[in-house]
């Protein structure tokens, strides 16, 4: 079983050691806990697609201590560049920009001849960077399509048994991970994947040649074609998405938990074995509360999980993505 590490001073110097020696740590960062290792170090990342089995087809994201660190490995010249690193950075805005050939160890762009780079605000994760003195690849910290972790112990329940250590960071603040933008059209910066950056504040910053992601905005066609969102961040129990409550009376839903995230029919509540207002009504709360939930009532012994979208208070871009790819449908209408 994995050892928790408390953030002290030797032990942010003991995982950067481990880092350094090539081996892969559970690492605090402010959106979720990544899987981190030595990007330069093709071993190393091996471990990560490993403990995780993750597809590797599937590119990781490179967390650097400070944006200079970036030029050793990719091509930061986008004119789109400066201007969004001093605006978001440290933060959870990830850039995809050409990489430099032969820099990182060639698992961790997949192929591909771009990197994602990202700077996290938590400073504990930037100590650890500047300590180790290399870039780090670190997806999130859960086993491929699982829920993402947000606590060191949610990191040790799923992947305690494949990695050595885990440093504790508390809580995450944000909870939902960064926001993706490929600079690699300088024309038109496009976000890969919706999150705490959002397609608003990028167009204030950038005008409105930036992208959305293609997921954003497609509840309704998620409605008509389940499936259609890739599925990812699933807990196992089932997780169905309803915009009317009120169409659920009369069910038996003792044995199902109920999300909502804005106020509800109480009348529909009682049906349901256990409800949770997520985030109590502050966006941001639901955002850092939302995989937290999720695990919980996926170790609480339901047969399925309800989530009501209100259509009155919509969710951010970034946790509707979540929310449609970790449910299995929408039910109602
Ligand atoms: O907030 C976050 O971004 C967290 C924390 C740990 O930093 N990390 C994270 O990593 O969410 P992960 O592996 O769960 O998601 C990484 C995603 C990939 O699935 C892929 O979609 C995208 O980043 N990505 C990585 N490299 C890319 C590239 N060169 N081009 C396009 N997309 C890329
Ligand atoms: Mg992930």
């Amino acid at each position: 079983m994995a050892t928790i590490l408390q953030p002290h001073r030797e032990n942010v110097r003991l995982v950067a050691e481990l880092l350094r020696a090539g081996e892969v740590v559970g690492l605090p960062t402010e959106t979720v806990y990544g899987l981190a290792a030595d990007a330069t170090q093709a071993g190393a990342v091996e471990k990560i697609f490993a403990a995780k089995e993750r597809p590797p087809t599937n590119p990781l994201i490179v967390h650097v201590a400070e944006p200079s660190m970036a030029n050793a490995f990719a091509v930061t010249d986008s004119p789109r560049w400066k201007p969004l690193v001093e605006r978001f950075w440290p933060g959870p805005l990830t850039l995809v920009v050409p990489a430099r050939p032969g820099k990182l160890a060639q698992e961790v762009s997949a192929g591909l001849d771009s990197v994602a780079i990202r700077l996290p605000a938590k400073a504990l994760a930037r100590e650890v960077i500047a300590a180790a003195g290399c870039p780090l690849a670190a997806p999130s910290a859960n086993p491929s399509g699982y829920t993402s972790p947000t606590t060191a112990a949610h990191v040790a329940a799923s992947l305690g048994s494949r990695i050595q250590y885990i440093l504790d960071g508390g809580p995450c603040e944000r909870g939902l991970e960064s926001t993706i933008l490929s600079l690699l059209d300088a024309d038109s910066p496009r976000i890969l994947r919706p999150g705490p950056i959002t397609h608003a504040m990028l167009v204030e910053l950038l005008g409105p040649c930036v992208t959305a992601s293609p997921t954003q905005g497609k509840e309704e066609t998620a409605q008509r074609a389940p499936g259609q969102f890739t599925a990812h961040y699933q807990p196992r129990t089932a997780l169905f998405l309803c915009h009317k409550l009120s169409q659920l009376v009369g069910g038996d839903y003792r044995n199902a938990a109920l999300i909502v995230h804005a106020p509800a029919e109480a009348l529909a509540r009682a049906h349901f074995g256990r409800t949770i207002i997520l985030g109590n009504g502050d966006p941001a709360a639901a955002e850092r509360e939302f995989y937290a939930t999720l695990r919980e009532l996926d170790n609480s012994g339901y047969d399925s999980i309800y989530f009501h979208v209100s259509r009155e208070h919509p969710l951010s871009e970034g946790l509707m993505d979540r929310l449609c790819r970790a449910s299995s449908g929408w039910v109602g209408t």
